[in-house]
C-alpha cells in the first residue's frame, strides 16, 4: 500500500488525474474501472483540461463503472450514469459504446449481474480501478457484510450511506434504498487500485480502513492485502494515520 499525502483536494485530484493519464498514455486502451461521488469530481475536471489541451486521448480507453441506484433509468439526474456524462463522459473523446454502467433498471438482478459480471470478464478484467470510500467503510456499493461478496450483486444501502447520498436528492426518501455494486473480488483483481479521499468525515475510517484488521465489516480494509494500492488523501482526511 502506498500513501500520497497531498495539501488539499485540489492537489490530490491533481496527483490522481496524473496516474491515470500515464496509465492511458502507457497503456491507450486501459479498461477503466471508475467511480461516481465528490471525492472523483476533481479528478474529471483535471482529465477534461489536459484532454482540451491535447495531453491525453481517451479513444481507446473502456470504462466500467463500480455501481449503480437500483430503479433510476439512465435520464435521472441522480443515476450514475448520468452523473458520468455530465462529469467527464460529456467532455472527451471516449467512445459511447466503450461506457458500461450496470442497468438500474433491469428488475432482473440476477441477470443484470451476470451480464455485467460478462462484461468485466470479456474486457480481460480491470487495469486501473479508481475508488472512493464511503463513512461506514464501503467501495462502490459494497457494504460492511458478514463476507465479501465476490462478484456484482444487488445490495441493500446502509442508513449511513442513505444518509449521506441524500445530499444530491431533493429528500431523503428519494434516494433509492438498493443499489448494483461490482464485488470485491474483481476490484481486488484489477491491476492497479487508486483511492482518493478528502475532508475531515472522512479521518476516522481511513484510520479503521487501513490500519486496523482487514474485516468484510469494514469493506475497503481488504484493499491492504493488494499488491499494487495507492491511496492519495488530503491532510485532513490523512490527519489520523
Ligand atoms: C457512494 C458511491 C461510492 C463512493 C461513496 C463516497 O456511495 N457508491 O463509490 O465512494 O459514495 O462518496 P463521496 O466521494 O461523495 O464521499
Amino acid at each position: 500500500m502506498k500513501i500520497i499525502r497531498t495539501a488539499n483536494y485540489e492537489e490530490m485530484s491533481r496527483k490522481a488525474a496524473n496516474i491515470i493519464s500515464a496509465q492511458v498514455i502507457m497503456k491507450p486502451d486501459s479498461v477503466l474501472g471508475l467511480a461516481t461521488g465528490g471525492s472523483p469530481e476533481g479528478i474529471y475536471k483535471q482529465l477534461i483540461e489536459w484532454y482540451n489541451k491535447g495531453d491525453v486521448d481517451f479513444s481507446e480507453i473502456t470504462t466500467i463503472n463500480l455501481d449503480e441506484y437500483k430503479g433510476l433509468p439512465r435520464e435521472s439526474e441522480q443515476s450514475y450514469w448520468y452523473f458520468m456524462h455530465k462529469h467527464f463522459f460529456d467532455h472527451v473523446n471516449v467512445r459511447p459504446q466503450k461506457i458500461n454502467v450496470p442497468d438500474g433498471t433491469n428488475p432482473n438482478v440476477e441477470e443484470e449481474c451476470a451480464r455485467y459480471n460478462q462484461i468485466i470478464k470479456s474486457k480481460g478484467g480491470i487495469d486501473l480501478q479508481l475508488l472512493g470510500i464511503g463513512i461506514d467503510g464501503h467501495i462502490g456499493f459494497n457494504e460492511p457484510a458478514d463476507t465479501y461478496e465476490l462478484g456484482t450483486h444487488c445490495v441493500d444501502l446502509d442508513e449511513s450511506t442513505i444518509e449521506a447520498n441524500k445530499r444530491y436528492f431533493e429528500k431523503k426518501e428519494d434516494v433509492p434504498r438498493q443499489a448494483f455494486t461490482m464485488g470485491i473480488g474483481t476490484i481486488m483483481q484489477a491491476k492497479k487500485v487508486l483511492m482518493v479521499v478528502n475532508g475531515a468525515a472522512k479521518a476516522d475510517i481511513v484510520r479503521e480502513a487501513f490500519f486496523g484488521p482487514v474485516t468484510p465489516r469494514v469493506p475497503a480494509s481488504i484493499l491492504q492485502m493488494h499488491p499494487d494500492f495507492t491511496l492519495i488523501g488530503d491532510a485532513e482526511a490523512l490527519s489520523k494515520i
